[in-house]
């Protein structure tokens, strides 16, 4: 069974929208475990970390601005493939470019909210989750039907 694992973050706007519900219920009912969530403020210093790439970009002041402007839904999800498969439930970076059926193509049109965060790749997912959480805050318990249903 594979023990992927990616971060998934609730961005600012899609809380303050009430979109936590509807985006967990996304990774619920595709099959996913959640293995880890909490609600914080992210501090620039975890902000720059966590958009290192991103450092010196025109745009990076203003996403960092904005994702330090509210409580962002921090979740660690667990499951076959679940890096790739979270970036294609997220939709295209640019909400106007999203499929709809997509998180961002169904509740966004703006890219500097863009509604939800999804690792890149299994690296940067490792990279993201000890940046986002402490191993403690991980938690491990079985679904109904493991093999299966993760
Ligand atoms: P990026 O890592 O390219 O996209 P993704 O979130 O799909 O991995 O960019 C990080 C965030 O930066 C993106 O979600 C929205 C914001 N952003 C802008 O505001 N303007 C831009 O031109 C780009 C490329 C991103
Ligand atoms: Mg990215």
């Amino acid at each position: 069974m594979s023990q992927e694992q990616t971060f998934i973050a609730i961005k600012p706007d899609a809380v303050q929208r009430g979109l936590i519900g509807p985006i967990i219920t996304r990774f619920e009912r595709r099959g996913y475990k959640l293995r880890a969530i909490k609600l914080l403020v992210p501090d620039r210093t975890l902000l720059e970390k966590h958009y290192e790439e991103h450092k010196g970009k025109p745009f990076f002041e203003k996403l960092v601005g904005f994702m330090g402007s509210g409580p962002v839904c921090a979740m660690v999800w667990e499951g076959k493939d679940v890096v790739k498969t979270g970036r294609a439930m997220l939709g295209a970076t640019n909400p106007l470019a999203s499929a709809p059926g997509t998180i961002r193509g169904d509740y966004g049109i703006d890219l500097g909210r863009n509604v939800c965060h999804g690792s890149d790749s299994v690296d940067s997912a490792k990279h993201e989750i000890s940046l986002w959480f402490q191993p403690a805050e991980i938690q491990q318990y079985d679904r109904a039907i493991e093999g299966w249903i993760y």
